[in-house]
């Protein structure tokens, strides 16, 4: 598979009053044309930080410090202003964790719709801005009538809808959705994903996709990244990491997930708190939380390693799967 966009040891720190805190370290990674690439990791661990990052939308006190960010080999961290805004709309969009509230009150869709084509010259006229907003409209399955509606007369999942809309207006390669569907009730949520899937297979886009619910993003995912306070630490098809964990992270969070088949288990959670990233560990970050853990692991951090076939593991001791004896091959790009 080609890869579309190539994240290698990206570091971003937050610059506070309190000093400099590192909210992603050392990240690699890569999507594939075509590809849905989930992250997953308790709240602050440095997901939307990643996503922010990958379009350049971070502000300060956010700060690239380290890395590199290739988009079909074009670096992102050399763009000059010109070649972001076409980079922005053109090749990549979001979807923010807060998506609904993004529209503006006081303005029709289709007005914002217009908006977004009269800004990348687009259209020549209003109604031609119009019949390209009741298309996309058309594809997420909103009646185009709704169209001059304002945002305060749809539901949720539709606001929804049309910020997904608004996302594809100018086709991206890469669609980054950072917890699309939260607010969102689980019905209506499957709906718009499947939606998603639907305008991936058609379209051929990718995915950077963020939640929280691990059995969604398994569903959705072809590959899923975990991460743990800053850092990357198991990158494995997704359906592998909940059922063949090799980081004890990923397998704690398998551990606290319900599962829909099967006998009832009883959860276990993982032990501990997520970390202080003003007061992290010289070694591994997990360790203080973690069953596994040596004396090594508190002093020498690990490195995302390549073990086995598409799998990545940031662990000294990562779990056997099915009596195998790991060997760690090859280092991350
Ligand atoms: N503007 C800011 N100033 C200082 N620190 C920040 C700022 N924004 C985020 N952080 C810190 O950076 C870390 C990563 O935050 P981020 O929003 O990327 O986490 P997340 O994984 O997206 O969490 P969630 O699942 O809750 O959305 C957190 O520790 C957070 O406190
Ligand atoms: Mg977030």
């Amino acid at each position: 598979m080609k890869k579309l966009i190539e994240v290698k040891n990206l570091s971003v720190d937050y610059i506070t009053f309190d000093g400099r805190v590192r909210a992603v370290n050392d990240v690699s990674f890569d999507i594939g044309e075509g590809e849905i690439l989930g992250l997953a990791g308790e709240s602050g661990c440095g997901k939307s930080t990643i996503a922010y990052s990958l379009m350049r939308l971070h502000r300060p006190p956010a700060m690239i410090s380290e890395g590199q960010i290739l988009f079909n080999g074009k670096d992102v961290l050399e763009m000059d202003e010109e070649q972001l805004r076409d980079f922005r709309w053109k090749d990549t969009s979001m979807v923010f964790q807060s998506a609904m509230n993004c529209l503006n009150p006081v303005k029709t869709i289709e007005y914002q719709f217009f908006d977004i084509f009269d800004a990348h010259g687009l259209v020549n006229s209003r109604e031609e801005s119009i019949e390209k907003a009741k298309e996309l409209l058309r594809i997420v399955d909103i009646p185009t009538e709704r169209l001059f509606d304002y945002p305060h007369q749809f539901s949720g999942g539709m606001r929804q809808r049309v910020v997904i809309a608004m996302a594809l207006a100018l086709k991206p390669k890469l669609l980054i959705m950072d917890e699309p569907t939260t607010a969102l009730d689980v019905v209506v949520q499957r709906e718009i994903l499947q939606k998603v899937y639907q305008l991936k297979e058609e379209f051929g886009f990718s995915i950077l996709f963020i939640t929280h619910d691990l059995s969604l993003m398994v569903e959705l995912c072809d590959r899923i990244g975990i991460m743990y306070s800053g850092q990357l630490v198991e990158l494995a098809p997704s359906k592998e990491i909940l059922s063949k964990p090799k980081h004890p992270y990923a397998f704690g969070l398998g551990d606290s997930f319900p599962t829909l088949h099967g006998e009832l288990q009883e959860m276990k959670g993982i032990p501990g708190t997520p970390l202080d990233l003003k007061n992290v560990p010289a070694g591994c970050r997990f360790s203080p939380r973690c069953f596994k853990a040596t004396e090594a692991c508190k002093t020498t951090p690990p490195k995302l390693l390549g073990a086995g076939e598409n799998r990545w593991v940031s662990c000294h001791h990562p779990l056997p799967i099915d009596g195998e004896k790991i060997e760690i091959v090859q280092e991350a790009v």
